[in-house]
């Protein structure tokens, strides 16, 4: 098949609606910061759309389209990538382009007909079912003992199976033939620490030992209680500071949510000196860098202390995920809710690779940190490693 039936067949096969899904990826260029483009059908306001989640080197982004501009942007995705998996209603296509644009067209046919589901139509499929009771769920007050989430503890149902979707989608990087070991760092009340054990340990089966740790008592004290009652018996709570926690040689996966201030960058440092393969971070209020900021350069937005504020809570978070690519980690930083049910809406996501920085990164760091006049916690922490 040349090229241009390539497209048209490809194209045809959108037009009819027939797809399921389609991942756009192998870029042509190392260097192109787009690194593939995932597409799935979905309805909004009653009109079939297709959705294009970008992903890109650290971020991704989204848009919704009409059918009608898919083509163009087909075109334009052609001229940067070269593979292209697609599954359609009766069919999964893989199309492999070499440079000069030579197509190698695979079709499968499937045995039976799928059925395309439009996003947007579709109930929220949680991780957690949301009709289910779950112990500890029932125990922290989110669900009633029939099991239906509490109306006023949803957004705390909907954090928590946001963060059990991330640690699902982080389950490759970790250990495979020896017990996993796992920290909640802040973990306050321990919605977080209780669905990650329940799905992990109980839900996948999978050997893990987990620890909770907070500065209150008697939140620990209830919490462990919990924990026993529903015989996890390899669930604990212990009371302490992050910065004084060293009873562990090595952790595989460190998760915050909501830790105050720089408790996140507390925690940070603590996975990193671990060589931790996983970190998962939900950031909260944040004041050092506020304190810190002085720049001539930025007084148009710093003299608005609400805009000051945001900023340099922004700031702070794009320091520290670069902090963690300087030490070897795969960082990236992802909306981890929408905005209408929390403002602490970024969640940094961080695999470790070992990879060590170019000069040109150490020098766009201290670039910026210098502009900002910015002396991050998490910098002097990780002195030697950086
Ligand atoms: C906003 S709460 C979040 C609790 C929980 N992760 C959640 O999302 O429900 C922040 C928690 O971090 C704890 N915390 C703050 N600084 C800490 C430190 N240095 N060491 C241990 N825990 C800390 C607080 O006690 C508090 O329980």
């Amino acid at each position: 098949m040349d090229f241009e039936r390539m497209k048209i067949e490809f194209l045809d096969r959108i037009h009819n609606k027939d797809l399921i899904a389609a991942t756009i990826s192998q870029p042509r260029q190392k260097s192109n910061d787009l690194k593939r483009v995932k597409i799935k059908p979905i309805e909004l306001k009653g009109v079939y759309h297709l959705h294009l989640e970008y992903q890109y080197e650290r971020i991704l982004k989204h848009e919704n389209i009409e059918l009608e501009h898919f083509e163009e942007i087909f075109n334009n995705l052609l001229t940067q990538f070269r593979q292209i998996y697609s599954e359609f209603k009766n069919e999964n296509i893989q199309i492999q382009l070499s440079k000069k644009n030579k197509v190698t067209w695979k079709l499968e046919q499937t045995k039976q007909s799928k059925e395309i589901i439009l996003s947007h139509n579709r109930k929220k499929q949680y991780l957690l079912d949301d009709q289910k009771p779950y112990p500890f769920l029932i125990r922290l007050g989110v669900q009633t003992e029939e099991g239906k989430v509490k109306k006023q503890k949803y957004d705390k149902f909907r954090q928590i199976n946001r963060f059990v979707e991330f640690i699902d989608d982080s389950l490759g990087h970790l250990p495979k033939n020896r017990q996993i070991r796992i920290l909640d760092f802040g973990s306050g009340k321990s919605y977080l620490t209780f669905a990650l054990y329940h799905y992990l340990k109980i839900e996948k089966g999978l050997d893990i030992r987990v620890t909770g740790l907070d500065l209150k008592k008697e939140v620990i004290e209830e919490c462990n209680r919990i924990a026993q009652d529903l015989n996890y018996d390899q669930l604990e709570f212990l009371v302490g500071d992050i910065n004084d926690f060293n009873e562990e040689q090595s952790v595989d996966m460190v998760v915050t949510l909501h830790a105050c201030d720089v408790a996140t960058d507390m925690a940070l440092a603590r996975a990193v000196k671990w060589g931790a393969k996983v970190i998962l971070s939900v950031p909260c209020c944040q004041h050092e860098l506020n304190r810190q900021l002085n720049s001539p350069s930025l007084e148009i937005m710093t003299q608005h202390g609400l805009i000051k504020e945001r900023f340099a809570s922004l700031a702070t978070d794009a320091i520290r995920a670069e902090i963690l690519s300087l030490v070897g980690y795969e960082t990236q930083i992802l909306e981890f809710i929408d905005i209408e049910h929390t403002p602490k809406n970024i969640l940094i996501r961080a695999y470790f690779t070992g990879e060590k920085p170019t000069p040109a990164q150490r020098d766009r760091y201290t670039a910026f940190t210098r502009f900002l006049s910015a002396q991050p916690f998490l910098e002097n922490e990780l002195k030697e490693y950086i």
